[in-house]
């Protein structure tokens, strides 16, 4: 059994660190609030006081923080990582950042006989839960070798993408298409709202045929209940379309449908859905179709169907 660290203990990093106590690994956490890590201890990991501390006690460390900001501190900051690693541990970030940063840290991690990985995933909370996350890895093949019992841990499927950023870079073409398909789903359920169909009728319908998806099928229940819990939080959407646009922008490829929906999601922040599930934008159509009730009833033209409330 493995000595192993986790830092972040968030929607995704409190049910996967927990997988890997469950396989019988020896856990040490931290995270920036208490109320995380008391959870894991009280199921037998030990906790740290700090990055330094965890990369102390642990062969193989993964992070699962918000962003690239984050992972430069926890790794590279006063009392990181960097700080208490080990020649010849694995360093493994499942966060979805920067892939430049990734080569950033890797390359620091290197002069100290460290290794990284970047290993992002895609999969819901309910994946983190049952052990079926998709990780995409960059980085050392020989290092992903390693580290691949860990990942069986947590995840179902287990991909090597190539050198360092190669993950993060798949990751974010995975977002590319969540970000497209999101909107689709919940245009999709505003517009049958707005016409008057039953949107549960219209979504088993729909759903089961050529407009099915993921965000649909999983997300558009939630959409109709107007049940915006978070799963995948708005803000972390944002985050990941702008380091979409950021790449994208350096490699010349037009992205039409991202640039779009981070858009709405800085629209979302805005009206304080930033902390809510990335479904919350149906909520905003919702509303930007109210506004446009109103503004046609107010011009004296034919206003059409009422808001739904
Ligand atoms: N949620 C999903 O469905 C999903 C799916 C795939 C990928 N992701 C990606 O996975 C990452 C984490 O997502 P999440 O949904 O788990 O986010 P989250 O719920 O916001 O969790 C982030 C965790 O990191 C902790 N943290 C932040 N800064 C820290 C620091 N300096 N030191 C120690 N701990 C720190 C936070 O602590 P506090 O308790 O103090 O806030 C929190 O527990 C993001 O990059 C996200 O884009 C998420």
């Amino acid at each position: 059994m493995a000595k192993v660290g986790f830092i972040g203990l968030g929607l995704m990093g409190r049910p996967m660190s927990k997988r890997l106590l469950q396989h019988g690994h020896e856990l040490t956490v931290h995270n920036r609030s208490r109320p995380p890590v008391e959870e894991l201890v009280a199921m037998g990991a030990r906790a740290a006081s700090s990055p330094e501390e965890v990369a102390r006690a642990s062969e193989f460390v993964f992070l699962m923080l918000p962003d690239s900001k984050d992972v430069m501190e926890v790794v590279l900051g006063e009392r990181g990582v960097v700080k208490g690693v080990r020649s010849g541990s694995i360093v493994v970030d499942c966060s979805t950042v920067s892939p430049s940063t990734e080569a950033e840290i890797a390359a620091r991690l290197a002069e100290v006989g460290a290794s990284y990985l970047d290993a992002p995933v895609t999969g819901s909370t309910f994946a983190a839960e049952s052990g079926t996350l998709t990780f995409m890895v960059g980085g050392e093949r020989e290092a992903f070798e390693r580290v691949r019992p860990l990942l069986e841990c947590m995840g179902r499927r287990i991909e090597y993408m190539g050198p360092s950023g190669s993950g993060q870079l798949t990751k974010l073409s995975n977002q590319i298409a969540v970000a497209g398909t999101l909107l689709a789903a919940a245009e999709a359920l505003a517009f049958a709202v707005r016409v008057g169909l039953d949107p549960r009728k219209v979504l088993e319908v729909i759903g089961s045929g050529a407009a099915g998806s993921w965000q649909l099928n999983n997300l558009g229940p939630k959409m109709i209940e107007r049940d915006y819990a978070p799963g995948f939080k708005v803000e972390h959407l944002r985050k990941d379309l702008r380091i979409v646009l950021e790449v994208a922008e350096r490699t010349g490829v037009p992205l039409f449908g991202a640039s779009t929906v981070h858009q709405l999601t800085k629209v979302l922040c805005a009206m304080g859905f930033d902390k809510h599930g990335t479904q919350a934008i149906f909520e905003a159509l919702l509303r930007f179709s109210h506004e446009a009730w109103k503004d046609s009833a107010r011009a004296g033209a034919e206003p059409g169907l009422p808001p739904w409330s």
